[in-house]
C-alpha cells in the first residue's frame, strides 16, 4: 500500500518557496524605539538585551540605526524628566516624545507611530487621572485605601486628545493610543480633526490585555504602576469574544488600524480580529515574549534566531499584517 496523498513532494528545497503561505518582509515590521529625559548617554535595559533607552539628542541617530535594517517605522515611547498627578508633560509642546518627534520627521524618513498613554507620566504609573475605585476589599486590595483607587475613564479621554494633538502638531504619522479607556479612539479622533489633523490615522490597541508579559517593558519605560494592577481596563486574559466587542467598538469610533496585544500568547485573537473586521491588523510581540527566549538562548537551550523568525512569521500567519517587535531590526538585517 502506498500513500496517495504525499505532501512531502513540495516540501523539496525549490519548490518548498514557490508553495510557501507567508512573507514577512521588513515593512511589515515597526521597531520600539526608547527616548529618556533623564540621561544624557544611552542607558542599556538589563532585561531586553540590545535595547537601550537613548537621550532625546541621539534620537535621530537611533532611528538613523533602524532604518539601516530595512525597517521604516519606529513606535516612539518616552520617559519624561519630571512625572505629576495629572501627567502633564505627556502633552507638553516641549515635552520629550513631542520634540524627538520633530526632529526625527525633520531629519529621517522614517514613519513615526507615538504611543499615547499616560502611565509613563503620572506618579502613580496608572494610564489616566485617579478616582476612588470600585469600592469593597477585594483580594487584590488587602483592604490599602490606594488600591481602591481606579483611572477615571472620561476625565482621562481629555487627557489623551491632548497628547495626539500635541504628538500630530510636532509630526507624528499615526497616533496609538494603548490605554485601553472606554471612548479612547472617539475622542481622540475629534479631538485631532478640530484641529485640522483628519489625515492623521489611528492605531488603537483595541484589545490590550492585562497581560504578566509586560513586565520588563515596565522596567524600560518606568511605567509599573505604584500600587495596584491594570485589570479594571486592561482586558481579562481569558477573554476572546470580549475583544471582538472592543475591537468593535474601536472600529466605530474611527480606528484605521487594530492592535492585539500581546502577540503570541493571544494568536487566536489575532485570527479571529483579522477575520471579522477588514481593518489592518497589528500584533505586539511584547516584552516579555522577547525577553523569554534571550533568556533561553542565553542558556543555549534555543536559537535565538531561529526562534525570533518562527515567532515573527507565527504572528503574521495568524493573520497579523504589521507585527511591533523588538526583534524588528535583528530579524530585518536577515531577510
Ligand atoms: C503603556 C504600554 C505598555 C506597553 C506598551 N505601552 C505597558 C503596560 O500596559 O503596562 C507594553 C509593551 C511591552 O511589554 O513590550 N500602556
Amino acid at each position: 500500500m502506498h500513500p496517495s496523498e504525499r505532501p512531502r513532494r513540495l516540501r523539496r528545497d525549490g519548490l518548498r518557496e514557490l508553495v510557501s503561505e507567508t512573507d514577512l518582509a521588513a515593512s511589515d515590521l515597526v521597531a520600539p524605539v526608547f527616548v529618556d529625559a533623564t540621561t544624557d548617554e544611552r542607558v542599556p535595559i538589563e532585561s531586553m538585551p540590545g535595547h537601550e533607552r537613548v537621550p532625546v539628542d541621539d534620537a535621530v541617530e537611533r532611528t538613523a540605526e533602524v532604518l539601516e535594517t530595512g525597517v521604516e517605522t519606529i513606535m516612539l515611547f518616552g520617559i519624561p524628566e519630571s512625572k505629576d498627578e495629572q501627567g502633564s508633560r505627556a502633552w507638553a509642546e516641549d515635552g520629550l516624545i513631542q520634540r524627538a518627534t520633530r526632529a526625527i520627521t525633520a531629519e529621517t524618513n522614517a514613519t513615526v507611530i507615538t504611543d499615547v498613554c499616560l502611565c509613563e507620566y503620572t506618579e502613580h504609573g496608572h494610564c489616566g487621572v485617579l478616582e476612588p475605585g470600585v469600592g469593597g476589599e477585594t483580594e487584590h486590595s488587602d483592604g490599602d485605601q490606594e488600591a481602591d483607587l481606579t483611572v477615571d475613564n472620561d476625565a482621562t479621554l481629555d487627557l489623551l486628545g491632548k497628547i495626539a494633538t500635541s504628538h500630530a502638531d510636532a509630526g507624528a504619522d499615526v497616533i496609538a493610543p494603548s490605554g485601553m479607556m472606554d471612548g479612547m479612539v472617539g475622542a481622540i479622533r475629534t479631538a485631532l480633526d478640530d484641529d485640522g489633523y483628519d489625515a492623521v490615522p489611528i492605531m488603537s490597541y483595541a484589545a490590550k490585555y492585562e497581560s504578566a508579559f509586560y513586565g520588563p517593558f515596565r522596567d524600560a519605560a518606568d511605567g509599573a504602576p505604584a500600587f495596584g494592577d491594570r485589570r479594571h481596563y486592561q482586558m481579562d486574559p481569558a477573554n476572546a469574544e470580549e475583544a471582538e466587542r472592543e475591537v468593535r467598538l474601536d472600529v466605530e469610533q474611527g480606528a484605521d488600524m487594530l492592535m492585539v496585544k500581546p502577540a503570541l500568547p493571544y494568536l487566536d485573537v489575532v485570527r479571529r480580529v483579522d477575520e471579522s473586521f477588514d481593518r489592518p491588523v497589528a500584533a505586539y510581540n511584547v516584552s516579555g515574549e522577547y525577553a523569554m527566549l534571550h533568556a533561553a538562548a542565553d542558556r543555549g537551550w534555543l536559537d535565538l534566531e531561529d526562534v525570533a523568525l518562527e515567532s515573527l512569521l507565527s504572528i503574521k500567519r495568524a493573520g497579523a499584517d504589521v507585527i511591533v517587535t523588538y526583534f524588528a531590526e535583528d530579524v530585518a538585517e536577515r531577510l
